[in-house]
């Protein structure tokens, strides 16, 4: 009988941008305050793109370091995926740009638009050709750069979003690893959270005096986030048989502390066990959860074999969690 296969993560990596951009940057520029932003947010500072630095040059720093932590090189990964919403260019994908930068072989390398749930759903995907057999080593990034999407004049948005990448590599392995994934998504609430222009409907908003940028019912989105993702961690935990005192850690999509915190209190966990990143990255998208997790294990926090969560929420809806032994 062949034994059954787990995704485990062997390696994981991080970029951020080195540009620091604080509240106190923001107040001279827009109509908003840090106290309103830490009170509303959690959100202290945030890191922007350099002028002509793209989701490329953030994925490739986070890649080559999650290769070097799992030990591996260019022709050991069978597969390339990247969660992202910004990519640097319509086609060819962002993957397969960061592809031929790190030398990979010919295997597959695909982009998933997921927005903020992009890493989750990737790692989901991941973690089917591991189960399969189909695929040995593979390459998971969530990278962005929502900063080119935000209209600096619009205060409900553009205090809240960063720039960034984290990666993982999952490797195939006879013990666990992800136990189980869970991807969602509800095309309804479409217009809460968008950028309202694309290539076939044209680059040309829709409202004479909008720009091509990021715009959101942010308080319908917030009630909503925080139903969905208490719905799914029910889910996550019921599909595996375990109890939220069995958790050792929570990593969360990183949009605002109250969110965070709601998610922590449900599981009834402190947020001691929670990997917090917001107050210094702001809400990075795709890029959020991978980085908590590389924050979390590199920290020294979270340890081999214990139990993680990881959800996230975003435009769409999107929706997805992952439990796994790291
Ligand atoms: O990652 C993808 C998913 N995204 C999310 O999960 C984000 C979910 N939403 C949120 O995190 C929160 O709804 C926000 C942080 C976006 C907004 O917080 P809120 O507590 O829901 O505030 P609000 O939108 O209800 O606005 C409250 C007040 C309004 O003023 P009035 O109408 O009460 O006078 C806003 O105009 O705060 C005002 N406001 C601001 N004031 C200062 C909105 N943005 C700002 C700002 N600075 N940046």
């Amino acid at each position: 009988m062949t034994e059954r296969l787990y995704a485990r993560i062997t390696g994981t990596g991080h970029c951020l941008p080195e540009k620091v951009l604080t509240n106190q940057d923001l107040e001279a520029f827009v109509d908003t305050s840090d106290q309103w932003i830490q009170e509303r947010t959690g959100i202290r500072e945030r890191r922007v793109v350099a002028d002509g630095q793209t989701t490329c040059d953030l994925a490739e720093g986070a890649a080559k370091e999650a290769m070097q932590s799992a030990g591996l090189g260019p022709d050991d990964i069978d597969l390339l995926i990247v969660g992202t919403t910004t990519p640097d260019l319509i086609f060819p994908s962002t993957a397969c740009l960061l592809q031929h930068r790190l030398g990979l072989s010919d295997g597959g390398a695909f982009d998933v638009n997921a927005a903020c749930s992009g890493f989750v759903y990737a790692l989901s995907i991941a973690d089917q050709y591991i189960r399969s057999g189909s695929a040995k080593n593979i390459l998971v990034v969530g990278a962005e750069t929502l900063t080119r999407l935000l209209d600096w004049g619009d205060r409900q948005t553009c205090v809240l979003f960063g720039d960034g990448a984290g990666a993982v590599v999952l490797s195939a392995d006879t013990s666990p690893g992800i136990l189980s994934t869970h991807i969602h998504a509800n095309g309804a609430h479409a217009d809460l959270l968008k950028v309202d222009v694309g290539v076939s409907r044209g680059f040309l908003p829709n409202e004479p005096r909008a720009g091509i940028a990021v715009s959101m019912k942010g308080n319908e989105v917030f009630k909503v986030a925080v139903n969905t993702l208490g719905r799914i961690v029910d889910e996550t935990l019921e599909a595996n048989n375990i109890d939220r005192s069995e958790l050792d850690w929570l990593i969360p999509h990183q949009a605002n502390l109250r969110i965070i915190k709601a998610t922590a209190k449900k599981l009834q966990m402190d947020m001691d066990q929670v990997i917090v990143t917001v107050d210094r990255h702001g809400n990075t998208s795709a890029a959020s959860v991978p980085l908590a997790l590389h924050e979390g294990i590199t920290s020294g926090r979270i340890k081999r074999d214990q139990l993680l969560l990881l959800e996230a929420f975003g435009g769409g809806f999107t929706w997805a969690s992952a439990l796994l032994r790291y």
